[in-house]
């Protein structure tokens, strides 16, 4: 019989009853105490009670008495974790998926725990973000002459754009593209919990998914960074062009998708955790990554079936490191970015960018 620890436990602090073990999948607490993790520390590979006993001896969690009365010692304390679901015997060992860190799997299990007790307490947060830094807002057109194709054509001709013409992407483009994409269609009830109706799909409706702009070379609009408000379709200024900024949109985009260029545009998506949390707290994270899947999916087909090129790249950064992001640096977590532009010559695409119509209100 082989030991190993089970995957699915976290170590959380509790600061007057001192660290517990979680188990994510089961939601049950064990107090941590310091040979218990000793223990647990060397059980990520399944060992023999003859190894463990060999390893610990006497120190083993209830180690008592000498030569075999001690590895019986040893195995009683091996069941009774077993039995409490701390360590797992060979015989109970599901496969584990490869490449995963114990976090990683451990935060799976806690998701598909369900939310926690007590969720929904006081008042949801808003499904608006509001930016009061911002310095300037300029409001996108509502009208929408681009033309657009079947989906089946649209998805057999998506694919990621990593090469972008020198011309500037047109704001009427932007701002068309944002309105299919991402704009609020209106509210979803029941009211009071705050939840909107908006093209892609989002757990529980909740929405957390800030957009933020980053426009180096957008005709109309002056480079900068911008935050999109989906509810009135205007874009909010809040930094201008500088090195700082280019450095973002090289740290987030450029770099992570092997550019030789710097796009014209890039999207930040950033969640407003809290607003996730409120109602989901324990499976929050994993609803937002899938929310940002389905996002980004969106924005892929609609910039395909406006003749954009797009790319999403995974790359994250801690938001106090966004300069633009301060103002929401304790709420927001950044969980992806999407190049923008018109693609270049070296992409054969079967519908071209012809600037329409569409022009920009201010
Ligand atoms: C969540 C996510 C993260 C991605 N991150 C990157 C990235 O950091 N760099 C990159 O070059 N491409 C990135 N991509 C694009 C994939 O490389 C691309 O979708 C894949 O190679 C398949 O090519 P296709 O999109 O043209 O079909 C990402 C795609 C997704 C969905």
């Amino acid at each position: 019989m082989r030991y190993r620890r089970n995957p699915d436990l976290l170590l959380e602090w509790q600061d007057e009853a001192g660290p517990v073990l979680v188990d994510c999948r089961r939601w049950r607490r064990f107090t941590a105490r310091p040979r218990l993790l000793a223990l647990l520390n060397e059980l990520g590979r399944p060992l023999t009670t003859e190894e463990i006993h060999a390893r610990w001896g006497a120190s083993a969690p209830n180690g008592e008495g000498s030569g075999g009365a001690e590895l019986a010692a040893t195995q009683r304390a091996l069941d009774q974790l077993a039995a409490a679901g701390i360590i797992r015997s060979s015989a109970h060992t599901a496969p584990m998926p490869q490449g995963l860190t114990p976090y990683e799997l451990a935060a799976h299990a806690r998701a598909g725990h369900g939310p926690a007790a007590n969720t929904q307490q006081g008042s949801p947060p808003p499904a608006r973000l509001r930016h009061p830094d911002s310095t300037r807002t300029v409001r996108l057109t509502d009208s929408d002459e681009l033309p657009s194709r079947p989906l089946r054509e649209v998805l057999t001709e998506r694919r990621s754009i990593r090469d972008f013409a020198p011309s500037p992407l047109p704001l009427g483009h932007l701002a068309v593209f944002l309105a299919r994409s991402a704009r609020v269609r209106g509210p979803l009830g029941p009211l009071r919990f705050q939840q909107t109706q908006r093209p892609s799909p989002s757990g529980g409706g909740r929405h957390s998914l800030e957009t933020y702009v980053i426009a180096r070379k957008v005709s109309g609009l002056a480079p900068g960074a911008y935050h999109y408000d989906p509810f009135d379709h205007t874009l909010n200024r809040l930094a201008p062009w500088d090195d700082e900024l280019a450095a973002v949109l090289n740290t987030t985009v450029t770099m992570p998708a092997y550019m030789e260029h710097p796009p014209p545009a890039s999207l930040l998506l950033a969640s407003h955790a809290a607003r996730t949390g409120w109602k989901y707290e324990g499976l929050a994270l994993s609803l937002i990554y899938r929310d940002a899947g389905c996002l980004l999916q969106t924005l892929c087909l609609t910039a395909t079936d406006l003749g954009l090129g797009a790319c999403p790249t995974g790359t994250m950064r801690p938001a106090n490191q966004v300069a633009f992001l301060k103002c929401h640096q304790d709420g927001l977590l950044h969980v992806g970015n999407l190049a923008l532009g018109i693609p270049g010559p070296g992409r054969d695409m079967s519908t071209t960018v012809r600037p329409g119509p569409v022009g920009v209100q201010r």
